[in-house]
């Protein structure tokens, strides 16, 4: 069911609120730069909106489209491609949603991914399960691709409740989703407790949870959705715990938080998710 040797292994970087506009331009440049001898993998960066604009043109600067990867005979041909995600978005496409970002609004500065659902999203601004499906299901219908969040509590895992609660968050999202866009999604398995507290999960520990989510998407969308459907480990991933992940059959990616603010550790972490032929 994995399927792995099609699954382009997806390095994404959620820069949190850190970084201005310069300061983010800066980063990805230099990611850009260490991600040219790395090729066969995909890494996205996530700036605050704010910040947006001026790391799309850093990338267009570098060589990179911020949707479509390396341009031919550019500096970054035959490396990683660097492609543009958002932290959040709204899911009605335009109207009177004070301080919100529409789906629109992001594809117009070349953004490819957004993250729906991160539990910080979840925990400090009350997004239920609801909410991140709504998104999701916007993100797909104006053609980006949603990086759907989901992970236990420490509490939930103490209660032996890992699987039920990540299978009730995607779920909730699959439920709204066309089952011809399934196979297009990225899934971050993010624990709560190992998010910015230096205690990664078990690698085996987390492969498990991928599996599960894994046969999730299989329920709802079929074993090519499945066997298509990319699976991030987030939580605490650095250059020297990153390899024990990205080598699990059922894990093709991290999303990295703290990390990804430094591009050396940053692009580390991208090479240690191996890569295949462009
Ligand atoms: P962390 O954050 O790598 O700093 O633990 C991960 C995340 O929140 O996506």
């Amino acid at each position: 069911m994995t399927a792995a040797a099609a699954r382009i292994p997806l390095v994404a970087g959620n820069w949190k609120m850190h970084l201005t506009h310069t300061q983010g331009a800066v980063l990805a440049a230099a990611v850009v730069e260490s991600a040219r001898h790395l090729p066969g993998r995909e890494i996205v960066v996530c700036p605050p909106f704010t910040t947006l604009p001026a790391v799309a043109a850093a990338l267009v600067g570098a060589g990179q489209d911020p949707r479509s990867g390396p341009a031919p005979g550019g500096p970054a041909a035959g490396g990683a491609r660097v492609a543009l995600g958002a932290q959040n978005v709204h899911w009605e496409g335009e109207g009177a949603y004070t301080g919100e970002v529409s789906v629109s609004m992001l594809r117009a500065l070349g953004c490819r991914y957004v993250i729906v659902g991160h539990s910080e999203r979840r925990a400090l601004f009350g997004e239920s399960d609801r909410t991140v499906a709504r998104k999701a299901r916007a993100v797909c219908d104006g053609g980006l691709v949603p990086v759907v969040c989901v992970g236990e509590t420490l509490e939930e895992r103490d209660a032996g409740r890992t699987e039920a609660v990540v299978a009730r968050q995607l779920g909730a999202v699959l439920e709204v989703l066309e089952p011809g866009s399934m196979g297009e999604l990225v899934v971050a398995y993010e624990p709560v407790w190992a998010i910015g507290t230096g205690r990664a999960a078990e690698p085996a520990d987390a492969d498990a949870v991928a599996r599960v989510l894994r046969r999730t998407v299989a329920g709802s969308g079929g074993p090519d959705a499945a066997g298509s459907v990319r699976i991030l480990y987030g939580g605490s991933v650095k250059p020297e715990n990153a390899a024990p992940f990205l080598s699990r059959p059922d894990i093709d990616g991290a999303l990295v938080g703290g990390a990804s603010l430094d591009a050396a550790a940053f692009t580390a972490i991208a090479a240690a998710a191996g890569g295949q032929a462009p």
